[in-house]
C-alpha cells in the first residue's frame, strides 16, 4: 500500500499522497486486529534495543520526526509498526493551514523532500482530544511552535500555552525554533531570545507533580558558532537536551533536475543531502557538552548504517522522516535488526 502510493505520488502530488496514507492508518488502525497486524508485519522488539533517555523507557531508539503526525492522529498505528517514540507536531495553540499549496515535492534523484508547508496544525483542542486517552505505553513527544499570526515579542506566551496545555499529555516537548519552513515566521535567534521562550516553561514546570523533559530543536544551517550558543544554552539552564537536525534551506549538491527545482520554488530540503551535516551538528554538540546531556539525531537517516554513525556521533535516540517515506514501513524494523547484528 506504502509503496503504490509512493508510486503514485507524482500523480498525486506528494502532500496528497501522504494524507491518503495516513488517512487511511488513521481508519484501519480503528478496526479491531489491524494494530496488531500492523505490529506482527512490521515491529522488531527485543530487550537490548531499549533504552532510558532523560528518565523515559524507549522499548527502541527510532522515533518518528515532527511533521509526519502533526495533530496526534495516528501516533498508535507508528507505534504498532515499530516505532519506538512518536514526535507529535509542530502543535501551535490555535489552528492554521500554512502555506498555499503544492507546498511539498519529492525529488526522487536526491532520495530528499522538499517542503515550504509552514506550520499547519489543527490547534490545541484537537490534538487534546487525541491524546487525552490512555496511551498504553507509547511514548509521545510533543513538538511546540507559535502561531504565524502571533507578533514576536508575544512568542513566550504561545509557546507556554502550548506547553501547560499538553503538559499532562506529552512525555517530553521540543521547543521548534529551529529555521522555519514557512519562509515567513519569525525565528528566534539569539541566547536572550530562546531563553525568554524557555524560562517561563521551566518556571511553569517547577510547579507541577510529573517532570517533563524540555529539549531545544535545532536547524542544520547554523554556524558553529551558533551551535556552541545552543549548546551552551543547554548547559547553563535547566534544558534537557538538543534535537538535531531539521531541515536544511541550503539546496548546494543536488542533482534534482535545476530548471524542475526552480519550478517548485522556495523549501526546506529533508533526506540524504542532509545526512552528513545532521551528524556533524550533532558531533558538536556531543564534544562540546562532554556527551552529558541527551541529544535526538534525525536528519537523512536514509539506511541503518546512517542510524549507527548518528548514535556512534553521540546521539541517544534518532528519528526518521524521509527515511521512511523513501524506504516504506519495513525501515524502522530494519534499522532494529541492525543494530541488534551489531
Ligand atoms: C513535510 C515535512 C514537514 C515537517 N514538519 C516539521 C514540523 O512541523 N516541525 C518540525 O520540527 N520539523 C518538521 N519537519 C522536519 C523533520 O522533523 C526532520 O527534522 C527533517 O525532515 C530531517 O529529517 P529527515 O531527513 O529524516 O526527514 C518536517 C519535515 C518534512 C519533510
Amino acid at each position: 500500500m506504502f509503496k503504490l502510493l509512493s508510486f503514485l505520488s507524482p500523480l498525486l502530488g506528494a502532500e496528497r499522497a501522504h494524507d491518503i496514507a495516513t488517512a487511511i492508518l488513521y481508519f484501519t488502525g480503528k478496526i479491531p486486529g489491524v494494530k496488531w497486524l500492523l505490529h506482527k508485519l512490521y515491529a522488531v522488539e527485543d530487550p537490548s534495543l531499549e533504552r532510558e533517555v532523560f528518565g523515559i523507557k524507549f522499548r527502541n531508539p527510532v522515533g518518528m520526526a515532527a511533521g509526519f503526525d502533526r495533530n496526534g492522529d495516528i501516533f498508535r498505528e507508528l507505534s504498532a509498526m515499530g516505532f519506538g517514540f512518536v514526535e507529535i507536531g509542530t502543535v501551535t495553540a490555535l489552528s492554521q493551514t500554512g502555506n498555499p499549496k503544492p507546498r511539498l515535492f519529492r525529488l526522487d534523484n536526491d532520495q530528499a523532500i522538499m517542503n515550504r508547508i509552514g506550520l499547519s496544525c489543527k490547534g490545541l483542542e484537537r490534538v487534546i482530544s487525541n491524546l487525552r486517552h490512555e496511551h498504553n505505553g507509547i511514548v509521545i513527544g510533543c513538538n511546540i511552535g507559535k502561531n504565524s499570526a502571533t507578533p514576536p515579542e508575544d512568542a513566550p506566551q504561545d509557546y507556554l500555552k502550548v506547553f501547560r496545555n499538553l503538559y499532562q499529555y506529552a512525555d517530553y516537548f521540543t521547543v521548534n525554533v529551529s529555521y522555519s519552513t514557512s519562509f515567513k515566521q519569525y525565528v528566534p535567534r539569539t541566547k536572550e531570545s530562546i531563553i525568554s521562550i524557555l524560562n517561563p516553561l521551566f518556571d511553569f514546570r517547577r510547579g507541577q507533580n510529573q517532570y517533563r523533559p524540555i529539549l531545544l530543536k535545532i536547524s542544520p544551517d547554523l554556524s558553529n558558532e551558533d551551535i556552541d550558543m545552543m549548546t551552551d544554552i543547554m548547559v547553563d539552564t535547566p534544558l534537557d537536551g538538543i534535537v538535531a537536525t531539521n531541515a536544511t534551506i541550503r539546496h548546494t549538491g543536488l542533482t534534482t533536475d535545476s530548471e524542475l527545482l526552480k519550478s517548485y520554488g522556495a523549501g526546506a530540503i529533508s533526506g540524504k543531502p542532509l545526512t552528513k551535516r545532521s551528524i556533524e551538528v550533532v558531533r558538536r554538540v556531543y564534544q562540546r557538552s562532554h556527551g552529558t546531556y541527551p541529544i535526538i539525531g534525525v536528519g537523512g537517516l536514509m539506511t541503518p548504517q546512517d542510524v549507527k554513525d548518528m548514535l556512534d556521533a553521540g546521539a541517544s535516540l534518532v528519528q526518521i522522516y524521509t527515511g521512511f517515506v523513501y524506504n516504506g514501513p519495513r525501515f524502522v524494523g530494519d534499522i532494529c535488526n541492525s543494530l541488534l547484528n551489531k
